[in-house]
């Protein structure tokens, strides 16, 4: 049944997009100009403020498009509409509760959830409330689940786990016990990220078998397979976080294992569908099915930087370098985002209102997000390798004195971030105007969705 709430949180998911690329890009200018706005928002807080705002992109953009797909394409009747009203306010409450505790210091919290952790019983309920209208949904009203149904049901659930897990540091006998303490926090923040991939990449597959017209890829062998390495992945793959910590050589092996076969299937399965798909529907969505290709090269690059970082001996050098950030914005930029925008075109192709930019703009502006992109990781590599070989090789050399060898470089990264902005603005400004007109108008799906 018809419900326009999916749409509204797409609205707010990139407001969020839009103010988090611009935390960044002002984060990268602090790397130039240390002084640059230090007195308002120093890089120890604007890090945390873009952070917060992309992996809100991001967990908003997929709550929408599920709310969206649940509603209006799939057209089950929503257990509660009013809930997915009070789960989005409560949202946007704790967000600028989240704001609020950044700029006011207060920063209790731990790694990327460094806000107060009061704020995070809010998102808790937030969390759940959606669990329960997903659930209730879907189990009165579907009886053999695609795999996405699966994929969605089991990010939320794990969503709320893992955001309990990540504050078990409050609990006086993890915060004593170091070893303990330092392992749950790490693997909270990789099952953290392993529970939204989960809704992410079950929209990569709802995506794929609307476009294509075919549920055998929701029901296939295959894709199940993806869902359980998925599911295995998400409870053992954080252990390339904790190398540092005393540990069985077995279970880093089995987490490595499992990391790499995922990705190694996801670029399988959108390698096969790529080539069984008609030049008709290749039109028909082709900016979804743009976005998704793209996402199927930021799998393979990424899990070849991935497979090397991945082994112990190389990732004694990388560890808290910027190898490591080009694998989080890699991964949350050219995977999570790349599926999300692809899912907003898809949605936008089912609504009335059509782009007004030309499409030949769209397609010049996904290459420049994808150039651009590359060129900022590469950027990002070449600083971390630098960083890693002073910390490692070099002796009397000072902190400062790196940092101004790496000046061009941090140079290089900022224009790649405002060019990479551009492509991106681009792209979602129009998507942004006809979300926000659809909300407006009675009549916002066409006839046939
Ligand atoms: C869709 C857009 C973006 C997403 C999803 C994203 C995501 C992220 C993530 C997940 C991190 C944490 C990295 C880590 O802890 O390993 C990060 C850090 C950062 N990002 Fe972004 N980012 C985006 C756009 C940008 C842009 C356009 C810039 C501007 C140049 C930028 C600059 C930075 C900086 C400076 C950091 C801090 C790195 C450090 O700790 O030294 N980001 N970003």
């Amino acid at each position: 049944m018809k419900n326009k709430i999916g749409l509204v949180f797409l609205v707010a998911s990139l407001l969020a997009l839009i103010t988090g690329m611009f935390f960044g890009l002002f984060a990268s200018l602090q790397y130039i100009i240390p002084d640059f706005f230090k007195a308002y928002i120093p890089f120890s807080k604007m890090r945390p403020f873009h952070v917060t705002t992309v992996i809100s992109w991001i967990v908003l953009c997929a709550t929408g498009s599920i709310y969206f797909f649940i509603s209006n394409t799939e057209k089950l009747k929503l257990y509660s509409t009013k809930l997915p009203k009070v789960h989005l306010l409560i949202f946007l409450i704790t967000a600028i509760g989240i704001y609020i505790s950044f700029l006011s210091g207060k920063m209790e919290g731990r790694e990327y959830l460094s806000y107060s952790p009061i704020l995070t019983i809010p998102i808790l309920i937030g969390w759940i409330l959606f669990g329960i209208n997903y659930f209730k949904t879907i189990r009165n009203q579907v009886k053999n689940w695609p795999v996405y149904y699966w994929m969605w049901g089991t990010g939320i659930v794990f969503m709320i786990y893992h955001l309990c897990e990540a504050h078990f540091w409050l609990i006086p006998s993890f915060r004593t016990h170091f070893i303990k303490d330092i392992s749950v926090q790490w693997k909270s923040y990789g099952s953290f990220v392993g529970s939204w991939n989960m809704l992410v990449y079950g929209i990569a597959i709802y995506l794929m078998s609307k476009i294509k017209n075919d549920t055998s890829i929701a029901f296939g062998k295959k894709t199940f397979f993806f869902y359980f390495l998925g599911l295995t992945n998400l409870m053992f793959g954080w252990a390339h976080h904790t190398y540092v910590i005393p540990m069985p050589t077995w279970i880093r092996y089995v987490a490595y294992g499992v990391s790499m076969t995922e990705w190694i299937l996801l670029i399988h399965i959108i390698y096969s569908w790529k080539q069984s798909l008609g030049k008709e529907k290749k039109k028909e969505f082709s900016l979804a099915y743009r976005f998704l290709i793209s996402t199927d090269i930021w799998v393979f690059i990424n899990l070849i930087l991935a497979l090397l970082f991945s082994i112990p001996a190389i990732n004694f050098f990388t560890h808290g370098t910027h190898i490591t950030v080009a694998h989080s914005m890699g991964t949350t930029i050219g995977i999570n985002t790349s599926i999300l925008l692809a899912s907003i075109f898809f949605i936008v192709s089912k609504l009335k209102l059509k782009n007004p930019l030309k499409l030949i703009t769209i397609k010049r502006s996904i290459v420049l997000y994808n150039v651009t992109l590359f060129l900022f990781f590469v950027t990002l590599l070449f600083a971390g390798v630098k960083r890693s070989h002073w910390i490692y090789f070099t002796k009397d050399i000072h902190f400062s004195q790196m940092q101004d060898s790496l000046y061009l470089a941090y140079i290089a990264f900022f224009i790649f971030g405002v060019i990479l902005v551009i492509s991106i603005l681009v792209i979602i400004i129009p998507l942004l105007v006809i979300l926000l007109k659809s909300v407006r108008s009675k009549e916002y799906l066409k006839k046939k969705t």
